[in-house]
């Protein structure tokens, strides 16, 4: 496994054999199950496995919340050694923003309702870094987690508005054994926390059970998760039920409906989601 945090570095280990099919994984770093998921669809899937780890400063428009954000690179590397990875980009903030960096990508409409709303910003930095990844690593395939549905959406936006030359592969998201999400945030849930977070599964659980008894208003499906998440007293900031693609909110549910939430536990920002219909 090759690791570098040169972009010259990863050009050229990327282009040393031209005919081979790239599946790169964009990841920020403390490495689990999930990521290590789409790292093994991307080796089954192509001839090499790129994957990048940089914890993207202008992605987070709290400065608390990157500086708690969980990091262990040595840890990273043996874990993506043993899944036969080729190729790691591991680069300072320094090389992905030099000092006159200013350019900037904005995916107009579907970045501003949700996850846009409560972390302004958040979305013109995930996209900015993912363009870079995707002009640095020139990949066929670059695989995502559905649990961060509304970064897939924003994501292929992007890809077809600038006409970007490869395939999105999104993996469903990857849950503990009693339901939680995997997240690099859990590491920072205290053991009551981590109990109570498997609270916003059962919520949404409990939602797609009274869609599958019949309920279509969304209204009442999003009181049910309210409710549920009401009883461990846990801090609700978001609670939706949109189009899947549009993220447009609905008020009765048709077809596929993406339902999803961000909520607090122990202070620690949680989103999960659930695909209905
Ligand atoms: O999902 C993430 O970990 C990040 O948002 C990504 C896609 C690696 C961009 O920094």
């Amino acid at each position: 496994m090759q690791v570098f945090s040169e972009i010259v570095d990863i050009r050229q280990a990327r282009w040393k054999e031209p005919s081979t099919r790239w599946g790169l994984v964009p990841t920020m770093g403390f490495l689990h199950e999930g990521h290590l998921n789409l790292v093994r669809r991307a080796r089954n899937e192509n001839d090499r496995v790129g994957v990048s780890i940089f914890v993207n400063p202008i992605q987070f428009n709290d400065t608390k919340d990157l500086d708690h954000y969980p990091r262990d690179l040595p840890r990273d590397l043996a874990l993506l050694e043993k899944e036969g990875v080729d190729l790691v980009w591991t680069p300072t903030p320094e090389q992905v923003y030099p000092e006159n960096f200013q350019t900037y990508i904005t995916v107009e409409k579907i970045s501003q309702p949700l996850e846009g709303k409560a972390r302004p910003g958040h979305f013109r930095g995930v996209t900015t870094v993912v363009a870079k990844l995707f002009n640095i690593f020139q990949p066929d395939r670059a695989y995502f987690g559905q649990k961060d549905a509304q970064q897939v959406a924003v994501i292929k936006q992007m890809i077809e508005d600038l006409n970007f030359n490869l395939e999105i592969i999104i993996c469903p998201t990857v849950r503990e054994s009693d339901g939680l999400a995997m997240s690099s945030r859990n590491a920072r849930l205290s053991p009551q926390g981590r109990v109570d977070a498997t609270w916003l599964y059962r919520a949404l659980s409990n939602a797609r059970t009274a869609f599958e008894q019949g309920i279509r208003d969304a209204q009442k499906l999003k009181g049910i998760i309210l409710k549920t998440l009401q009883e461990k007293n846990i801090r609700v900031d978001y609670i939706s039920i949109t189009n899947p693609v549009t993220l447009q909110e609905l008020e009765i549910i048709q077809q596929e409906a993406l339902v999803s939430l961000a909520a607090f536990v122990d202070e620690v920002r949680l989103i999960d989601n659930m695909i209905i219909g």
